[in-house]
């Protein structure tokens, strides 16, 4: 079945993607006035930010009589809901019920569910229950030789760990991307690579692809490409060609549902001055509406943690890595969370 609908939460997917970080907006898409209402992993949050500008991610839900927070506004860094104007503080207090100015307000408990928020990298982060691992790093963010560029979102209904390990596989460049990034015809066979594990998650060794029509100046290059995974839903890539020009991407696909993402991109460019940002943008525009049809068109939609599901060849070592290091994060879900304490010093 193509669309599965809403996470199985008993899945060893779900469970690897509950407690991590999911970027869910653009920071400049939640003003001080206006919360903004988004989905993730099946569930619909509202953001908003408080007076001191911190972000918050609640479900969006009043439990008075189960309104959405989000149709409401900000007012004096207190959200409001829209039904019957109760405010609640950033620490979740319900402060006014305008109806009984003088009575005592309700406890928040039952009345209002907070998820984890945070800021960073020009974009908003949630993770619905205490993440156990630290928000990702970016390594050109501080970097000032890198020219940083916005793409996306690509929104496609298709999964984001498919997305994802879309994105991790080089030998689909000369088919999904013909006549941009290889020959149909002439396909170039894609050198052996290693995969390594660490705390930080996975990396390959540099793979070596040659690119007959060119990079986004056009010129024919031989790319070497170094991938890396930091969390099931965000990868990154170092594209190097000559010695010093590095073209890297950090990719975060949000899963809405089980047969849908978001796609967020910055890249990164220490080279090609006079490469305008429209170009970048054209170039990557047109790469992943072609993956997004592939990807929409792969079932079942959710990526098969089996290793003995589908088959799988030498330049799959990514991939088939990919799949057993998202599989064991869900089996350990359940252990006690020793990570909690670091990541929760990133929480507002
Ligand atoms: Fe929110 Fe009544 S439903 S105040
Ligand atoms: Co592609």
């Amino acid at each position: 079945m193509l669309y599965a609908g809403k996470w199985d939460r008993a899945g060893l997917d779900y469970q690897a993607l509950k407690n991590q970080w999911h970027v869910v907006a653009r920071a400049d898409e939640v003003s001080a006035e206006r919360p903004k209402a988004v989905r993730l992993l099946g569930e619909e949050l509202v953001l908003w930010r408080d007076g001191a500008g911190q972000i918050h991610a609640w479900k969006d839900y009043c439990g008075h009589r189960g309104a959405k927070l989000s149709l409401g506004c900000v007012k004096k860094g207190e959200i409001e809901c829209p039904y019957h104007g109760w405010r609640f503080d950033a620490g979740g207090q319900c402060t006014r019920v305008p109806a009984h100015p003088d009575q005592a307000t309700p406890s928040s408990a039952r009345l209002i569910f907070r998820h984890h928020a945070a800021e960073r990298y020009g974009l908003i982060w949630a993770s619905l229950d205490a993440p156990r691992r630290p928000l990702p790093v970016f390594p050109e963010w501080e970097d000032d030789s890198f020219r940083k560029v916005f793409a996306g979102p690509y929104r496609y209904m298709g999964n984001a760990l498919r997305s994802v390990e879309n994105f991790l596989d080089a030998s689909h460049f000369p088919f999904v991307h013909a006549n941009l990034n290889g020959d149909p015809d002439a396909p170039e066979p894609l050198p052996d690579y290693q995969v390594f594990k660490d705390e930080h998650g996975l990396r390959t060794s540099e793979i070596s692809v040659f690119q007959p029509y060119g990079d986004h100046r056009g010129i024919p290059v031989t790319a070497r490409y170094t991938y890396s995974v930091f969390n099931p839903t965000t990868a990154y890539f170092v594209k190097k060609t000559g010695d010093t020009e590095r073209f890297c991407t950090f990719l975060n696909a949000t899963p809405v549902d089980e047969a849908e993402c978001v796609i967020w991109l910055i890249v990164a460019i220490n080279f090609g001055a006079d490469l305008s940002e429209e170009k970048i943008l054209y170039r990557q525009d047109m790469v992943f509406e072609q993956d997004r049809l592939i990807v929409e068109s792969q079932r079942p939609a959710r990526l098969p943690l089996d290793i003995q599901q589908e088959m799988h060849v030498r330049s799959d070592r990514l991939g088939i890595e990919y799949r057993r290091w998202i599989k064991e994060l869900g089996l350990r879900a359940d252990a006690p969370n020793h990570a909690e304490p670091r990541a929760a010093a990133l929480l507002n």
